[in-house]
């Protein structure tokens, strides 16, 4: 589908829709597809386009913005992430007109420097930067990690529109461009916060912070409708996702463990004991009872997390993978950890698992414990001894 659309005044929407996608980046599924929302905004003096789309989608989109303006008469394209769902096209536009000026953040340059060979004329913006397009003005704000390095916002004060890239998206393609045109896809923007911004909580508390003062009547996001029904809403509803998670004061530790044949969790009981010896908050759970966004959520509340994990056929079984799997989807509040496992034939899983948290720069309180079987009363001692190391190790943060 193409086509150009006017979004507002001086403002029109020149993307592409790509309803037949089925995984996002062979990596999110995509029940409804997703747009590719690119813009171009008109002044008295100057044209401005703002973001590109697909690569694939590369020939339509420079047809769609044709049909509104020669490629000769664009004098500058805001990037405003380099990421290629919005700067595959960047290439052909610029082999079409050199002269366009490409405005992106200093991370966004060295970035597009990777991404595209054709002679490229940029020009790096600071936080607030202004350009004036004749009666209208283009302000750029930064909002690095929503969810590249590369990140910016589009401000354009005279229409109150708002142009923020990925940030308060969501992979929903339908025949309508705007929220109120189409049906109800709050699961579709809830899951594309989950799944793509929420490693950066901080930063979106920052990026928000910048935009929720605005006088805004339209938030013009990079996939999924363009929102005008309460543009607001969205700025709010990432302030209320993106919240720092509940602190009791106390330090706390996520205890996970995978237990077929109930050892690892005899381990974990004394494993906890010594925790609590050392006034640890601890969470203890069974891995195949926590939901992913529970688990996600406990890992960000946790000071230090603790993983009991059998061994099977010489490895960490599925269901802990799984849950190692989402620790690089959340900033964890702490990267203490510790492993422990009973065993049968071999105990490989615990190196295994230690080295998959060592990678993601976790702090090791003591040498993984791994006996075979039925822990014996010296083991369990051990394992109320990796408790207190923990536990150690949380008070020598303090
Ligand atoms: Fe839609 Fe981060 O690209």
């Amino acid at each position: 589908m193409s086509g150009s659309r006017e979004v507002c005044a001086g403002v029109h929407w020149v993307g592409a829709k790509h309803p037949e996608l089925k995984v996002f980046d062979e990596l999110f599924p995509t029940r409804h597809g997703t747009t590719y929302n690119a813009f171009l905004v008109r002044g008295r003096q100057k044209v401005a386009l703002i973001d590109t789309v697909k690569a694939p989608f590369a020939d339509r989109y420079l047809e769609t913005v044709r049909s509104l303006v020669p490629l000769e008469m664009i004098d500058l394209v805001v990037v405003n992430h380099t990421e290629p769902d919005h700067s595959g096209a960047l290439e052909k536009l610029l082999l079409h007109n050199p002269e366009i000026e490409v405005y992106c953040t200093r991370p966004g340059e060295n970035f597009l420097k990777q991404l595209i060979e054709a002679p490229m004329r940029t020009h790096v913006v600071a936080d607030g930067e202004e350009i004036d397009l004749g009666g209208r003005t283009l302000r750029f704000v930064l909002a690095p990690y929503l969810h590249w390095p590369d990140t910016m916002f589009t401000h354009l004060p005279e229409e109150k529109v708002l142009f923020p890239c990925d940030a308060f998206g969501a992979h929903y393609c339908a025949d309508g461009l705007f929220d109120d045109e189409v049906p109800d896809f709050s699961s579709e923007f809830a899951h594309y916060f989950y799944t793509i911004m929420r490693p950066f909580k901080d930063k979106i508390r920052e990026a928000v912070a910048k935009v929720e003062g605005l006088d805004l009547s339209l938030v013009c996001p990079s996939h999924g409708p363009l929102l005008r029904r309460d543009p607001m809403d969205a700025v709010r509803a990432y302030r209320r996702m993106a919240a720092a998670p509940p602190s009791t004061g106390a330090k706390r530790a996520l205890l996970l463990t995978l237990s077929p044949h109930g050892n690892t969790r005899t381990m974990a009981k004394a494993v906890r004991a010594g925790l609590e010896a050392r006034g640890v908050e601890v969470l203890e759970r069974a891995i195949i009872d926590m939901k992913d966004e529970e688990l996600r959520d406990e890992i960000e509340r946790a000071d230090a997390l603790l993983v009991g994990t059998p061994t099977i056929n010489r490895d960490a079984p599925p269901p802990v993978w799984k849950a190692l799997s989402l620790l690089s989807s959340v900033t964890p509040k702490g990267r203490v950890g510790a492993v422990f496992g009973s065993f049968g034939w071999s105990g490989e899983a615990i190196k295994i698992v230690e080295e998959r948290l060592l990678g993601l720069k976790y702090t090791l309180a003591a040498p993984g414990l791994s006996f075979r079987f039925r822990p014996t009363e010296e083991d369990l001692q051990a394992c109320r001894q990796l408790g207190e190391a923990v536990g150690q190790a949380l008070s020598d943060e303090v």
